[in-house]
């Protein structure tokens, strides 16, 4: 019997293996606990021989199985070492990283390009008053723009005065002009608010507003200082703009610049295609504004511009569509080329 229950566990090629070969030997009904149990019927002679002989018998057995049991766990964990090694020289899988919004890396870039052609950084609050987003820049009473359509009207104070969430940065032009200060030569950076949403349009969008106050400032100023704008910021003199006659209550004569794009699948190209958008509305400063602000239109002119970040963005990085700028997508990040 031993020597059969020592080849079925030299046999055993795991630990489950194993321990059906003890359960058989010995356990409760195994084969050696079947022998100790006739121990009780043997005569007292015979026990004192037998006894002693199975139990011996019982401890070989016991010490074989742990000696067995020891080398298959050991040989058990050389096989997981072996299949589970980590390579340390591969490269670590790539964790997103944080960045700079795209909105305001444009912001950025905006404000470069300006800097060099000599324009400083002014800014506002996103809460207006009424005199500052319209009054002052010339809006009659009454004017669509003012409409509850397009604006983000607050609760009235005490005093029944309805501040706005500012519609554009154009009411930057009036602190700065207020300030008195001559000449001008500002940009303004900043979020913009409208009731309005669809694929190039969100309730919350950016500008960047410029504006020129000097003595003898034309309209050759403002063409001139937008085209090399758009050359610097697409990296190229190739982009086609056409400046469309348009109507601004704060500047005379206003017009909108487009840039021809085109759809490519997926994305937007600019420079070429059949499609025109839209990216800033311009003018010279209308005199009203200029005398709005304590200045004499007879002494000063100027000329002022406001542009949309998020559509410069979408057409310099190709991204179609407005919206996936908010949305805090990471991959969509990288996939539009938004490094960190
Ligand atoms: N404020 C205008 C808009 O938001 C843009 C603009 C700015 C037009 C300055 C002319 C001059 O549409």
């Amino acid at each position: 019997l031993e020597a059969e229950v020592r080849s079925q566990i030299d046999g055993a090629t795991d630990e489950a293996g194993l321990d059906a070969v003890r359960v058989a030997a010995l356990g409760k009904k195994g084969s050696v606990s079947l022998m100790m149990r006739e121990l009780g019927k043997m005569s007292p002679e015979e026990r004192q021989v037998m006894g002693p002989a199975l139990n011996g018998l019982k401890t070989r057995l016991n010490d074989v199985i742990e000696a067995r049991k020891a080398d298959l766990e050991a040989a058990a964990l050389n096989a997981a070492l072996a299949s589970e090694t980590v390579d340390v020289t591969l490269p670590v899988r790539p964790e997103p990283k944080g960045s700079l919004h795209p909105i305001t890396q444009v912001m950025e870039e905006l404000a470069v390009i300006f800097a060099d052609m000599g324009f400083a950084v002014a800014e506002g609050p996103d809460v207006e008053t009424d005199f500052h987003n319209f009054t002052a820049l010339n809006f009659p009473e009454g004017h669509p723009a003012r409409d509850t359509q397009d604006t983000f009207f607050m609760k009235p104070d005490a005093e029944g005065m309805r501040k706005v969430l500012r519609t554009h940065t154009s009411p930057v032009q009036i602190r700065t002009m207020l300030e008195g200060k001559t000449p001008i030569r500002i940009i303004a950076p900043g979020r913009v608010y409208r009731c309005d949403w669809d694929q190039t349009h969100t309730p919350m969008f950016h500008q960047v507003e410029g504006l020129v106050i000097d003595k003898e400032t034309h309209m050759g100023h403002l063409k001139g200082t937008l085209m090399d704008f758009i050359a610097a910021f697409f990296e190229t003199d190739q982009v086609e703009a056409q400046f469309r006659p348009h109507h601004f209550p704060f500047t005379e004569p206003s017009a909108e610049m487009d840039v021809r794009y085109e759809r490519v699948g997926d994305a937007v190209k600019v420079g070429s295609g059949d499609k025109w958008m839209e990216i800033l509305g311009c003018g010279m400063v209308h005199p009203n504004v200029i005398r709005n602000c304590g200045l004499d239109p007879d002494e000063y002119q100027g000329f002022a511009f406001g542009m949309g970040v998020d559509r410069l963005a979408m057409l310099k990085y190709g991204a179609p569509d407005l919206r996936d700028f908010f949305n805090s997508d990471v991959r969509w990040m990288a996939h539009y080329g938004f490094s960190p």
